[in-house]
């Protein structure tokens, strides 16, 4: 299916823009999934000195689209492509300019302004699209995170933009949500009943849930620096996938139902606070190390420090969800950069079995995982137990069953262009509605202010490992092992 859309970015010459928004809607072009009737815009403080066509094969040198390019295509898709120049903070001739240019006698013609610029000027844009009549019915808005810095600031963001736009026409994005991978986490807990009947703290001792980067913050001082790693990461991809894996099944795989299941959880996660924030919560700070072979900066020379900062690069906790299928169940989060891999993976753990009815077995018996790696390949792994034929004295080995799940490349969307795709058609599934939002920054607020209170400075990891000490003491405190210490690599490699 092709869509026919206006699409405006604001901040169109910006990081994101280059380098995830132009790339997706290039391969969306290519791949025939948007019509060359769109009409994209990019509004950018200075307009461009030459013609889009050599501006756009820049951005796709720093950045190539998934796809292969051709000359043919990227002079078509240039033609689609206009840099505007527009100020976010007052109203003039730049923004009749945007105004006439977005004129159609098609009303049910989709508008999308994607706001890829800082939160910060969310308010004053949204009130110039008022104040230009751009947000009637046919116009949606897309929030790109962090929606504010503290619950306080996404309230007032979210009224802010509420009084211009409805709630059902207000696209949260969460990228994570846009994976494909992560939506297969949907496909597989809600279309096998093989699972529903195991998915619960009944059978499983707990979960693991890991987004480890290789990459450290350079290029993004001025955005990380004072953000850290439990705003950047942890109020959204991470516990958006914590919801997705926790969640009770929706009536019908919807946007409100989705979205209501997902906020149940949220709002049974158990608060953290005081002494029970400094026993299940690490926070650290990646310090000078090596990284495939080469030494690598630590973060304050990273970010150009010149006095030490308490900004975190790493988070591992533990956390608990009340409500009657997890009592007792620990979720633990992990994600932090400059650690020696890159994935995102869910380690569902399963309980040990309650008697070995072979005196002979012995006590190797592992307790079988269920592993859905979502990054950079979309895998799906289950550990198990079988007769081991090859060693007399080990009745049993632990084998291994992977599936790859990837399917085919060039279908793929890719999440940004997704979820543009899915903003353009008016489906919010894989957005996040407010109250989300809110709950999530509720309850990770708690566990910043404890760490501004306490001004204990985070702890310190060697950039190329896993995280500082107390991470893995988490895990050993309570007889567990992060899954890569378990077994020494990653499943289906
Ligand atoms: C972004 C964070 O939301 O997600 C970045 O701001 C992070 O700091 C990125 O690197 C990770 O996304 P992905 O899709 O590469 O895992």
């Amino acid at each position: 299916m092709q869509d026919v859309f206006d699409l405006v970015i604001f901040g169109g010459g910006g990081d994101l823009s280059r380098r995830k928004l132009l790339p997706a809607l290039y391969s969306g072009f290519v791949a025939g999934r948007v019509s060359k009737d769109s009409r994209i815009y990019l509004t950018s403080r200075k307009g461009l000195d030459g013609s889009t066509e050599p501006w756009l094969k820049d951005v796709f040198k720093e950045t190539p689209p998934a796809c292969e390019m051709d000359a043919k295509s990227l002079k078509e898709f240039a033609g689609m492509v206009r840099v505007i120049e527009l100020g976010l903070v007052d109203g003039g001739a730049d923004w009749e300019a945007l105004k006439d240019a977005l004129k159609t006698d098609d009303e049910t013609r989709p508008l999308v302004h994607f706001l890829a610029i800082p939160p910060s000027l969310f308010t004053s844009t949204c009130e110039l699209l008022g104040a230009y009549g751009l947000n009637g019915p046919r116009a949606r808005v897309v929030l790109e995170k962090p929606l504010g810095h503290d619950l306080e600031s996404a309230r007032a963001i979210n009224e802010d933009v509420g009084r211009f736009f409805p709630e059902n026409q207000t696209f949260r994005i969460d990228h994570y949500l846009g994976k494909e991978a992560v939506q297969n986490l949907l496909a597989l807990r809600f279309s096998n009943i093989l699972f529903e009947e195991l998915w619960s703290g009944r059978t499983i001792d707990h979960i693991q849930i890991t987004i480890a980067e290789n990459q450290g913050v350079q290029g993004r001082k001025g955005f990380y620096e004072g953000t850290g790693a439990m705003r950047d990461m942890v109020q959204n991809h991470l516990l958006q996938l914590l919801c997705l894996v926790a969640m009770e099944p929706p009536a019908r795989l919807e946007a409100d139902s989705i979205r209501e299941e997902k906020l149940k959880v949220l709002k049974s996660l158990k608060k953290l606070e005081g002494a029970d924030i400094d026993r299940n919560v690490v926070r650290g700070q990646y310090q000078s190390g090596a990284m495939f072979g080469e030494a690598v900066p630590g973060y304050a020379e990273d970010v150009e420090l010149e006095s030490p900062s308490n900004t975190e690069t790493f988070v591992a906790l533990k956390a608990h969800i009340e409500n009657w299928r997890w009592a007792g169940v620990p979720f633990y989060l992990r994600t932090g950069k400059r650690l020696p891999d890159r994935f995102a993976e869910i380690v569902i753990q399963f309980k040990q079995i309650p008697h070995s009815p072979h005196p002979g077995w012995g006590t190797n018996i592992s307790p079988n995982r269920f592993i859905i790696r979502m990054q950079p390949e979309d895998h799906l792994a289950l550990r198990m137990m079988v007769k081991n034929h090859s060693s007399a004295d080990e009745k049993l080995k632990e084998v291994e069953m992977n599936l790859d799940v990837t399917g085919d490349d060039h279908l793929r969307l890719g999440p940004y262009l997704r979820l543009i795709l899915d903003a353009v058609r008016g489906d919010q599934s894989l957005f996040v509605h407010r109250d989300e939002v809110e709950h999530a920054w509720r309850w990770v607020d708690r566990i910043i202010g404890h760490w501004e209170a306490s001004a204990e400075p985070p702890e310190s990891y060697q950039a190329g490992t896993w995280g500082p000490y107390e991470a893995h003491d988490l895990m050993t405190r309570d007889r567990r092992e992060w899954f890569h210490e378990t077994s020494g690599k990653r499943s289906g490699k």
